[in-house]
């Protein structure tokens, strides 16, 4: 996912920082030249970044709770191994992001406590609740989908490690939606019972998932800088209008209707329009007010806890080995 939903405020990029040096840093994003760890940058990019990239992992970490509560449902073998190597996919999403995000200083310690601490944000779209197996197929295709817009123009972030994490991550996410879809699908084709658990989670995921992309441009005052440092290369609206005239065949193709009574295509500019989405509804889900904020804060909480003995034990090997060898026989 998962992170333009969130809009960052840039932080303020003057300071004392050498002019010279910042117009070479310029010119070299202009040049779509990237930006690597040890290369000097303004204070307000390094931070930008660190909360962006630090948001986008909490979200793919976050994101595994969802579908992780029906692996042991899952109707068939088949289906089960297809969500569990989903799911993984997920948790590897957050570990390269960690990674990526230590590359500019800080620890991934200091990440996770901020997001246990409920200070971090994440996606505002898993705060919801996965309520049948029709979810599993609707998470895959509308939320992997809507990542998918947001995540391909981050392989062209001007910062090198970001950029090259979300290639792999990208390829990954194309399986995770066409798994959703397939999931649609077969349901779309089975019994009129069946049908109606996809046209149901289609309902319930839709505004959630238009939401994913954030507050209008028309209401979002920081994205110009983050656009002049090719950290965002498309507005939340431009993102949003993508995926909704990529989605709307697919929802035909299904034979299901989309819950949206104003969209239309409009055959002039062959966009479609749409309806406007219930911003109360987003703001109180970031707030932390969302269905699942709560559970979904205290699961990640509980499975800190219960991996402390495996973190510990990690640590005590690394001591060892660093230790300088004692007692060899000569
Ligand atoms: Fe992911
Ligand atoms: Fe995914």
């Amino acid at each position: 996912m998962y992170t333009q939903g969130l809009d960052q405020q840039p932080d303020d990029p003057s300071g004392p920082a050498d002019d010279e040096l910042a117009e070479r840093f310029q010119a070299r994003i202009d040049a779509e030249g990237r930006i690597e760890p040890k290369d000097w940058m303004p204070e307000g990019y390094r931070r930008t970044l660190i909360r962006q990239i630090a948001q986008h992992a909490h979200s793919e970490v976050v994101g595994m709770l969802p579908e992780g509560n029906w692996i042991t449902r899952a109707p068939t073998l088949r289906r089960k191994a297809v969500l569990l190597a989903k799911v993984q996919d997920e948790g590897g999403h957050g570990m390269y992001l960690y990674s990526a995000a230590e590359t500019l200083g800080v620890s991934r310690a200091e990440m996770i406590e901020q997001l246990l601490s409920g200070k971090a944000k994440y996606s505002s779209i898993f705060n919801y609740p996965a309520l049948t197996w029709a979810d599993m197929g609707a998470i895959g295709w509308l939320v992997d989908g809507a990542a998918i817009m947001n995540q391909i123009p981050l392989c062209r972030c001007s910062y090198g490690p970001y950029a090259r994490a979300m290639v792999r991550v990208c390829k990954e996410e194309s399986f995770h939606q066409r798994q959703g879809f397939e999931i649609m699908l077969t349901l779309c084709r089975g019994t009129s019972a069946q049908k109606n658990l996809a046209q149901d989670a289609l309902n319930r995921w839709w505004w959630p998932v238009v939401m994913m992309f954030g507050p209008s441009d028309r209401d979002s005052i920081h994205s110009d800088q983050n656009m002049r440092w090719k950290i965002k290369r498309f507005s939340n609206d431009e993102l949003r209008q993508k995926f909704i005239d990529a989605t709307v065949p697919q929802a035909e193709f299904l034979g299901l209707s989309i819950p949206d009574p104003a969209l239309r295509l409009d055959p002039a500019s062959g966009h479609y329009h749409y309806g406007e989405p219930d911003w109360n509804e987003f703001r109180e889900v970031i707030k932390g007010n969302g269905p699942c904020n709560r559970d979904r804060l205290a699961v990640r909480r509980k499975a800190h806890e219960d991996g402390r003995w495996v973190r510990d034990a990690a640590q005590a090997y690394a001591n060892k080995r660093r230790a300088p060898a004692t007692g060899q026989a000569a």
